[in-house]
């Protein structure tokens, strides 16, 4: 059987233009959407993505800020800049780069966060949102992967899902999407017991657990859509998925390589929930 190689980067660069495209119909309108990113200390992988998110904002005709503390800022420091940001007008989506120090409470820090702006979707209201079903900033890289399958024509309403992988920030969200697509969704875990069987059962298979090749083919029905979620740096440098790409290969019926998966497809979904933020705080505005 021959593999659909679902290309992230390709689809990831065609949402870009149509967020291009809404952002200059906004403009017309005098509405500029705004994002500020959060950097605390000196993270060398943090400093990457926040550099990327800020090239992205400009690329796209979007207004940015980075806001740049020192490593030993404080927690009330860190509050009080959140506080200043839920109040400014020109923003529309706040970003804080985790991980944090250590001195600093992550969850309140988050919680912080005006739900208006949450455009990491990682504040418990929009959690809650998200599984209510109502209107709510989706968390990026669990969107990413639902407009992955979506966008590679793959119907999700009635399949079996089996999401490995049970984070808050992609194995529960994105079973959540699942199940809001329709999808019959299994969650498994390190606990699971018979995972390599509830895994060949699934139409669609999420991995998201942050363990190089775990998943090889022996976990995957034939013609199955596999979304490697997992970003994993190999001893000699080279990144690798949750999944055995090549193991896959012929099995799957659609795969996701690392890199060019699911990863370029976080920002561009942060851009599109700048976007959304930006149009409800004007709606509400008349
Ligand atoms: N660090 C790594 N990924 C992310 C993300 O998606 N959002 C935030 N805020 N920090 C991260």
């Amino acid at each position: 059987m021959s593999t659909h190689i679902i290309e992230g980067k390709k689809i990831s660069d065609q949402i870009r233009e149509e967020i291009r495209e809404e952002a200059a119909r906004l403009k017309e309108q005098g509405i500029v959407p705004g994002l500020a990113v959060v950097l605390v200390g000196e993270d060398p992988a943090s400093k990457v993505y926040v550099g990327s998110k800020e090239k992205a904002c400009t690329q796209l005709g979007m207004y940015s800020e980075v806001h740049r503390l020192e490593e030993t800022a404080s927690e009330e420091e860190l509050l009080e800049l959140i506080d200043k940001l839920n109040k400014q007008s020109t923003i529309n989506g706040i970003l804080v780069q985790l991980p944090l120090p250590k001195h600093i409470n992550e969850k309140a820090v988050i919680d912080a966060i005006s739900v208006d702006k949450d455009v990491d979707g990682f504040h418990p209201v929009s959690t809650g949102n998200l599984v209510i079903g109502d209107d709510s900033l989706l968390p990026c890289t669990p969107a990413g992967v639902i407009e992955l399958i979506k966008r590679s024509g793959v119907d999700i309403a009635g399949k079996h899902a089996v999401v490995i992988g049970r984070s808050n920030i992609v194995g529960k969200p994105v079973a959540m999407l699942l199940l809001r697509e329709n999808a019959t969704v299994t969650i498994c875990h390190s606990r699971t017991a018979n995972m390599k069987e509830l895994a060949k059962q699934a139409d669609i298979l999420v991995v998201a657990i942050g363990k190089a090749k775990a998943i090889d083919s022996s976990y995957v029905k034939p013609g199955a859509v596999v979304i490697d979620v997992g970003i994993n740096r190999l001893p000699d440098g080279k990144l690798a998925g949750d999944v055995d790409y090549e193991d896959c290969l012929d099995t799957a019926g659609y795969l996701t390589p690392v890199p060019g998966g699911v990863g370029p497809m976080t920002i561009t979904m942060l851009m599109g929930n700048t976007i959304t933020a930006a149009k409800r705080a004007n709606k509400s505005k008349g």
